[in-house]
């Protein structure tokens, strides 16, 4: 042994860098392990001669004790490395549960709906629910004096002067919006929000919601009116469902009918839900009048079209035989939870 082996060997080990606990194991192995460096110094110290012993012992003891130091020094930094890269969170505490919402029980229905006419072709538009005179009611054919502008069913905002602002009482102002801006041939739905002044009961609310249907293209028929109904009412209360038409009025389509189906709670045989008639009324609709094509700038002797329009209220109603309105907007999570279709997330 020599003096230069001894200082080399300090040297080494001062300037020891290790990143892991594995690297900080093999360097105590290699300098201090039982086949260690200095291990194989104090063998060899304890064959040489009395006066080297003097000389050497200290030596090694120091250089022993200030290995020793170093790799702990290094074994706690190596730890506290691998502890900053550990996730702080508990990861096997069990997870917070989370609770799965439903859909309201409209936006079913809507959601359907579109489903059924976006196969069909058709597009969805919308507009807004803060109208004007114009679209609700005056592009539509309204007559100046109808009953339907009268206070008692709309709710304005701002009145006394030509064209005033309301709340729209149905989503046919989209129809107007859509003649206004699409090009021929229109296909679209509208589903939206729409306000009455009504007083609240079970089965009348200030609130509902409608989907409108438009088509116009040239030689469209009354015919391509009733299959389109058909089909779609077989889509949505199933393959057996027939329909009928009974002849009515709206101002904006002529002919104008409304639309029943057969009861599919009792298939016709008539039950408390038809009130024993075996047909559920679902909408209104029609042959699009020309002078509401005329008023949007449409061609009346080259196109023809059809519209339609039904409360989304109502045909949840029919479908999940709800008895009172008043439950859509009540947010009672007893009644909300009912929808088992829950949201995926
Ligand atoms: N807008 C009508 C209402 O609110 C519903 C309606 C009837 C829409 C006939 C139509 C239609 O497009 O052709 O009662």
């Amino acid at each position: 042994m020599t003096r230069e082996e001894i200082d080399r060997l300090k040297a080494q080990i001062e300037e020891l860098k290790c990143k892991t606990a594995k690297e900080v194991e093999e360097a105590r192995i290699r300098f201090l392990g039982k086949k260690g460096e200095l291990t194989r110094l104090f063998e060899e110290f304890r064959l040489i001669d009395k006066e080297q012993k003097k000389e050497f012992g200290k030596v090694l003891n120091e250089l022993k004790q200030s290995a020793t130091a170093k790799i702990e020094e290094l074994k706690e930094m190596a730890q506290g490395a691998a502890e900053a890269l550990m996730p702080k969170e508990d990861l096997t505490m069990p997870g917070d549960p989370y609770e799965l919402g439903s859909r309201h029980p409209v936006s079913i229905v809507r959601q359907e709906i579109v489903d059924i006419f976006r196969k069909f072709g058709y597009d969805v538009a919308e507009g807004p629910e803060i109208e004007d005179d114009y679209h609700v009611f005056e592009a539509l054919n309204f007559p100046p004096n109808h009953p339907a502008r009268d206070m008692q069913d709309t709710f304005f905002i701002s009145s006394g002067h030509l064209n005033p602002l309301l709340l729209r009482t149905h989503t046919s102002s989209v129809q107007v919006r859509a003649m206004e801006k699409m090009d021929l041939p229109i296909r679209v739905i509208c589903p939206g929000r729409v306000f009455r002044n009504e007083a609240i009961s079970a089965r009348a609310h200030c609130i509902f919601h409608q989907v409108e249907g438009l088509y116009i293209d040239e030689g469209v028929t009354f015919a391509d009116l009733k299959q389109s109904i058909l089909l779609f009412a077989r889509e949505m209360f199933g393959p057996e469902t027939e329909i009928r038409m009974r002849p009515s009025y709206f101002p904006f389509t002529e002919p104008s009918a409304e639309v029943d189906v057969s009861c599919n709670i009792c298939h016709g045989k008539g039950c408390n839900i038809c009130k024993g008639t075996g047909w559920l009324e679902i909408m209104g609709c029609g042959m699009v009048d020309p002078n509401v094509l005329e008023a949007s700038g449409i061609d009346s002797k080259k196109y023809t079209g059809f519209a339609f329009g039904m409360g989304l209220e109502r045909i949840a109603m029919l479908k999940w035989r709800v008895n009172d309105l008043r439950h859509y907007f009540e947010n009672d999570m007893r009644f909300l939870q009912e929808f088992d279709t829950a949201i995926e997330v």
